[in-house]
C-alpha cells in the first residue's frame, strides 16, 4: 500500500515514520509512506498557501491552488488513489473504517491548518474526509499519523503473528474491547493474577475472556454518559 501525506510541516513525520512498527514495515516495503510539503506548489516570493476567508470571519484558509497542484502531482506518480482530507467534520474514524482503508491500495491523505480549507478543493478533488474525533486539533498532521498508525498494523505482515490485530479492541463482528491482560509476577501488591488464566484450560479461559470483554465494553458505554471528574483521594 502507498499513502501520500500532504502536509505544510513535514519535518513532523521525521520520527514519526522512523518508529518501531512503522519503521520496520516501509524498511520491509510492506508500506510505502511518502510526505510531501503543500508549499512547494505556493506561487510568488512569499509562497503564500493561505488568504483571509471572504465574508469575514477569524483566521485564515488554504487557498486551493497549491492544495489541488500538489494532490495533483503526487496522483501523477501513481494511480489516483483515494483522497481524503482530515477535517473535524469529517466522517469519524473508527476501526470499521480503518478496516476500510488498509484494502486501498494507495491513499492520499490532506493536513489543513489555520481555519482550514477552502470549500472548494474538496470539490475539485471529490475528496472524502475523516475526522478523528469530536473535538479540534490545531492541524491534520497529527490525524494523518493515527490514520497511518492504525491502517498499517492491519496490512499483512506488519505484525508478528504473535500480536495478530484480530484480537485486539474493536475487530471481530460485535467490536468488543479487550477485557484486562495480566503478565508475571502471579501477585503484584496484593493483587493476584486471576486463577483462570493460571488453569491451563483453553476453553475456560477463551470464555472468561469474552465475559470480560463484553463487561469491559459495557462498562466503557456507561463511562462515556458520565463526566470525566478528578479523584477526590
Ligand atoms: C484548527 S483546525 C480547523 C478547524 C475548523 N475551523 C473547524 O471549525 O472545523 C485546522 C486543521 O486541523 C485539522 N483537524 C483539526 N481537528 C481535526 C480532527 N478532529 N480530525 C481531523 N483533522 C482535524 C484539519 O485538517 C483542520 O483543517
Amino acid at each position: 500500500m502507498r499513502i501520500d501525506i500532504l502536509t505544510l510541516f513535514p519535518g513532523m513525520f521525521t520520527g514519526f515514520l522512523e518508529g518501531s512498527l512503522l519503521g520496520a514495515a516501509r524498511a520491509a516495503g510492506l508500506v510505502d509512506v511518502r510526505v510531501r510539503d503543500i508549499r512547494e506548489f505556493a506561487e510568488g516570493p512569499h509562497r503564500q498557501v493561505d488568504d483571509r476567508p471572504y465574508g469575514g470571519g477569524p483566521g485564515m484558509l488554504l487557498m486551493p491552488g497549491p492544495v489541488v497542484d500538489c494532490v495533483e502531482a503526487v496522483q501523477a506518480e501513481a494511480d489516483a488513489g483515494r483522497v481524503v482530507m482530515l477535517t473535524p467534520g469529517g466522517r469519524r474514524l473508527d476501526q470499521a473504517l480503518v478496516e476500510q482503508l488498509a484494502k486501498f491500495e494507495r491513499i492520499v491523505l490532506v493536513c489543513g491548518r489555520y481555519e482550514g480549507f477552502d470549500a472548494r478543493i474538496r470539490e475539485t478533488l471529490d475528496a472524502d474526509e475523516i475526522s478523528i474525533g469530536d473535538y479540534v486539533l490545531s492541524g491534520g498532521e497529527v490525524a494523518a499519523m493515527v490514520i497511518v498508525d492504525a491502517v498499517a498494523r492491519l496490512l499483512p505482515g506488519v505484525l508478528g503473528h504473535e500480536a495478530s490485530a484480530d484480537q485486539d479492541s474493536f475487530s471481530g463482528a460485535d467490536r468488543l474491547v479487550e477485557g484486562p491482560q495480566y503478565t508475571r509476577p502471579r501477585e503484584f501488591r496484593g493483587l493476584a493474577v486471576p486463577e483462570v488464566l493460571l488453569s491451563g484450560d483453553h476453553g475456560r479461559i477463551a470464555r472468561w475472556r469474552r465475559e470480560q470483554s463484553v463487561a469491559a465494553t459495557s462498562r466503557r458505554e456507561s463511562a462515556s454518559q458520565t463526566p470525566f471528574q478528578r479523584s477526590t483521594s
